[in-house]
């Protein structure tokens, strides 16, 4: 398989997802499940790679967020503001277990990272957090300059943040690169 990987919207309704497997349950039930009815309600955008066939190979979901600044350390928290701080979720982020292990995780994270400096070059933010769902997420994204938010609740998923102003110097904002499969 050797298309290029643009991101693109997410279709109403969503096609090509059956067979998708990250190798997470519920994160593939979720795309299949959900990610329309919440695009529709305005709650968040996935965007998703297809192969030559059509068939989704993976996605990544944004939201603008109200980002608690509790637990963020100090060098990055708004010092100033006792409210959250706005910025936005990287709720979701998903490739086919077929793919894995080829830094094609990178390149998907990049192009999320470029959809957030799209945002922000309209509407600001602050920081980015991501909530992982298990420490082989939290190793991905701790790779990829994310730090940890302090948890005093260790019930609660662990958080991790970046802050825009290191996405925007990172990345360019405008479409994805079309880097593909095959390498
Ligand atoms: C997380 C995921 C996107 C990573 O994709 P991938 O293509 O396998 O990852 P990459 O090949 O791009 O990894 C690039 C770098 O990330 C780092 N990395 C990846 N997994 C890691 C881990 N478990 N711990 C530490 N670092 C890790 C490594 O530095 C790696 O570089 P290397 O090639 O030198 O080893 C993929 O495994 C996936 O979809 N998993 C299931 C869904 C999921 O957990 N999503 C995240 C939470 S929503």
């Amino acid at each position: 398989m050797s298309s290029p990987l643009y991101t693109e919207p997410i279709d109403d309704p969503l096609t090509g997802a059956d067979t998708f497997d990250s190798g997470v349950p519920v994160l593939d039930d979720w795309l299949r499940s959900t990610a329309v009815t919440m695009e529709r309600a305005g709650l968040g955008r996935t965007h998703v790679w297809r192969d030559r066939d059509g068939l989704v190979i993976a996605y990544f979901t944004l939201s603008p967020h109200q980002v608690a600044q509790d637990g963020v350390p100090s060098r990055d928290r708004y010092s100033k503001a006792s409210r959250p701080v706005p910025g936005y979720l990287l709720g979701k982020l998903a490739l086919d277990k077929s793919l894995h292990g080829r830094r094609l995780g990178t390149r998907l994270l990049t192009q999320a990272l470029e959809r957030v400096a799209d945002a922000a070059q309209l509407a600001a933010g602050r920081l980015l957090v991501v909530d992982d769902i298990d420490d082989n997420a939290a190793g991905f994204y701790r790779a990829h300059g994310f730090r940890d938010i302090r948890r005093d609740d260790p019930t609660r998923p662990q958080r991790l943040y970046r802050r825009v102003s290191d996405i925007l110097a990172d990345v360019s904002p405008g479409p994805g690169d079309g880097a593909t499969a095959s390498g």
